[in-house]
Parts: C-alpha cells; structure tokens; sequence
C-alpha cells in the first residue's frame, strides 16, 4: 500500500514527498519521522470541505493536537484555516508561542489544573470544553474574579460502546471522561452553567473513541446529542448553538484496513445529525468536529536503521528477528495498543514481502515491534520504512533507556526541513541537577 505522495522511484526506493527515503536516512539519520507535508493539507481542506458541501449550518473542525503536535504544525493548521483542540497546559502553550489565534482554540483534558485554567482564561481560548462539575466552579471562579466570561461547551458520555480497542474506548458510560447524559448528572451540569457567573455555555461535546472503522457509533452518538440538546431545550428554554462530535475516524494502518472515506463519514453524520434536529424540531447549530489521526497518521513514516538479525531454529520453524534502531521509545503503540503496521524495506520498496519476520526494538526489554510481519529479503544496514506512523507517535514518544528521541522532517515538492530536531545526548542532561554533596567521594 503506498499513501499520500508515497512511490516507488526508478531505484527501487519509496520516495516521500519528492524525497528518496534512503537519502533522508543518509541526512537526518534514523530513527526518524518523515511527514508528508502535502498529504496533511490536503487531508485538511477535504475534511472541512466533505462537511461543509454537506452540512446545512456552520461547520467547525479542529485539529485535535494530541495526535501530533509541532510549532510546524500549529502554523499548518493555521494556515489551512482549522481550528485547535488542545489537551493540556504544554499543548496551549506550545500553540500560543507558534501565533496561533486563542479564539480558534478548544481546550480539552478531564482533570486542567488551576494554572492550567488561568492559562485559557487570560490567553482568551475561544472554548474551553469542561469536562466535570468541579470544573465548571474553578472555572467560573477564576473567571470572574478575571471579570470575563468563557465561553463553553460541556462534555458529556453517550453512553455507547465504540467497539474499538478499550484503551481508546470513551463514550461508553463508564468512562473517565465527561459527565453522564443517563444519569440526568448532564443536564443538572447544564443548569448549574447557565446560572454561573464568568460562564458563557455554547454547546455540548463528546468523542466516542479513537480508530473507530465504521461510521455507526457515530450516527448512534450524533442521535443521542441531538436528544440531549432537545432535552435541555425542554428542561430549560435554552438553545445551544454548537454541538461537537469529537474525533475518531479510523485510518489504515495494514492494507486490510478499511476505514470510511472522508465522504462516506461525512455523509452518516451529517444525515444523522440533520434527521435527529428535523426530528426533534431544533435549529442547526454550528456542527464541530475534532479529527486527530484521521488528519496526519497515513501521512507519517518512521525510518529506522536495520540491526543485528538472528535466526533462531525452533522445532517446527525458524523463526527471525530483525532489530532497528528504535521500539516503544518512538512507538509505544504496539505494546499499549497491540497496534500492526505495514513496513517496506526502503531500498527494495516494490519486492515481494515473501519473507515473514518479527521486528524489536533496541531498548532493554522485549520491546517486539511487529510480530510476525511479511517484509521479504531483508539484510542488517536495510532501512526499514513504517507506514501510518503519523498520529500517536512522535507525541507519546519517551526517553526510556535514555534514548534520544528522533527528529521529524515535513517533506514536500524534493524538500526536506527538519521541525524537531533529534535530541543530543546533552539535552538528555538539561534537567539534571547535581547538588555538591553527591560529587563528594
Ligand atoms: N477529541 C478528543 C476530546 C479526544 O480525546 C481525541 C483523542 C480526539 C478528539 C482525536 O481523536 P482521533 O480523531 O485522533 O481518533 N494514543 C492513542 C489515541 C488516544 C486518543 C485520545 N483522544 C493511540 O495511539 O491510538
């Protein structure tokens, strides 16, 4: 499968963006993730075009950040006219240093500290998306000792299972986050934000889950909000005039994956939402989306630098592993989510993968990669090129065993510049501190 600007060039090698992949190992070294900077764009303007085209009112989408976040980034985003889902303190400021406008940011995160807060609030976020009671008194505590008002969306569980793996599961009813549309604690959450000082309540919000391949769930939720918002009208007189459906579209990761395009997405929940509004007679409010992976993993491919390789003769088979030079430090993935991938040797980007191998890490521990993957002729010095390594990765990326974390280039048009440079082992150092005593023998 190639994706984006992805081929084969008369080499044998898988180009990106114009650039030869084993050129931008030989430049930046390895491990390191090349981003398809064409494919992002385009990636944004389709999904705001799909729905805009099919939406009756004003539509919204917001990048959500955590999926993969650089100043780069940030200027892209703001650059194809999106707005930005931030989860955290680090994240808005990370933003807000790239120039991006606080009024096109949602602030996201089930527990935002009072710094945290007081960050959103003096920097003017245009929402912040609340995610319990107790936030919604800080919040309209440090607001109006400020004398502003924040505007808000409340977000609240559905209820429904997403079906996807459990660690990105979160509009069932037992989740972390959101507070409970059955439970009827949603709508007393509502009232109590109506009446508060230093709150200005827009809307409501949820997000389902994450890597979800089907368009059901979502159909299901968008009904089940849309309810919501005409329970609240009913209880309350009041009319929300946003409703956000979070993220979640699923992309492919192994060729068998089959995700909804982009058009087939858009038309479920748009004719979900606009059925449930015509149903319960409500006017349309501006429609918010919140797509994370969907936007940037087919677009990202990790390069790594193939190791030692033992074959290791079992009774039945001989089983061969091949080691690169990174693992869960820059793809945590694998082990936290059991997640598959599809790789290519880059030199030989077009050979049969006739071979099956498994791929580890470096780090000390069994930090498999990819277990049994078909991959054909592989040799120690090979570049390996793992696809859909755009969302989820350079952002969950650690240090573990004082590795250092890998740079990121965009490439587009032949060009290749680098947005995150790799770490030195000095900056591995920044933090430490030695006070005296401990240079003493
Ligand atoms: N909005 C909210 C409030 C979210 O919590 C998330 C993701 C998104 C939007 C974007 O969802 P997406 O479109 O990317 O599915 N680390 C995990 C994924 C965690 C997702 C957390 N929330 C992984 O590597 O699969």
């Amino acid at each position: 499968m190639l994706l984006g600007t992805q081929r084969v060039n008369a080499q044998g090698h898988l180009e990106i963006g114009g650039c030869d992949t084993l050129a931008l190992a030989e430049e930046f070294g390895t491990p390191l993730y090349v981003m398809d900077e064409a494919l992002i764009r385009q990636n944004c303007r389709r999904f705001t075009q799909v729905f805009t085209e099919r939406y009756p009112g004003e539509v919204e989408v917001s990048f959500a950040g955590k999926a993969f976040l650089t100043m780069a980034m940030v200027r892209l985003v703001e650059q194809e006219g999106l707005a930005l889902d931030v989860a955290s303190g680090g994240e808005l400021y990370t933003a807000l240093k790239a120039g991006f406008p606080a009024e096109r940011i949602l602030y996201h995160g089930n527990f935002k500290s009072d710094e945290e807060l007081q960050l959103g609030v003096e920097a003017g976020v245009g929402h912040v998306v609340v995610d319990n009671p107790y936030e919604l008194r800080r919040l309209s505590e440090l607001a109006a000792a400020q004398g502003k008002t924040q505007p808000i969306l409340l977000r609240v569980t559905p209820g429904i299972d997403p079906h996807t793996h459990a660690k990105i599961s979160t509009g069932q009813e037992d989740s972390k986050f959101g507070i409970s549309v059955a439970s009827g604690l949603a709508l007393a959450t509502v009232k109590d934000a109506l009446s508060l000082p230093g709150i200005d309540f827009r809307g409501i919000h949820c997000h389902i889950g994450s890597q979800l391949l089907d368009s059901h769930t979502h159909e299901d939720a968008a009904e089940i909000m849309v309810s919501f918002l005409a329970e609240i009208r009913a209880a309350t007189g009041f009319v929300c005039a946003e409703l956000d459906i979070g993220g979640g579209l699923g992309v492919r990761y192994l060729p068998s994956h089959n995700p909804p395009t982009y058009e087939e997405f858009a038309d479920s929940v748009v004719a979900a939402v606009v059925g449930a509004l015509n149903k319960y007679d409500l006017p349309t409010p501006r429609l918010m989306l919140e797509p994370g992976r969907a936007l940037v993993a087919e677009a990202g491919t990790t390069l790594y630098t193939v190791g030692p390789i033992k074959q290791i003769e079992l009774a039945e088979r001989t089983k061969t592993f091949v080691s690169v030079d990174g693992g869960l430090s820059d793809n945590p993935r694998p082990v936290m989510y059991d997640a598959r991938y599809s790789v290519l040797v880059a030199g030989r980007a077009a050979q049969a993968k006739d071979k099956v191998v498994t791929v580890s890490g470096k780090h000390c521990e069994t930090d498999t990669l990819f277990p049994e993957i078909a991959l054909g002729e592989i040799h120690s010095g090979d570049i390996l090129a793992v696809q859909t390594t755009g969302a989820y990765n350079h952002g969950m990326a650690s240090n573990y065993n004082r590795f250092r974390r890998p740079a990121v280039v965009f490439v587009q048009s032949g060009q290749a510049d680098v947005v995150w440079e790799r770490e030195s082992y000095d900056d591995l150092l920044r933090q430490e501190r030695l006070p005296q005593r401990f240079w003493e023998s």
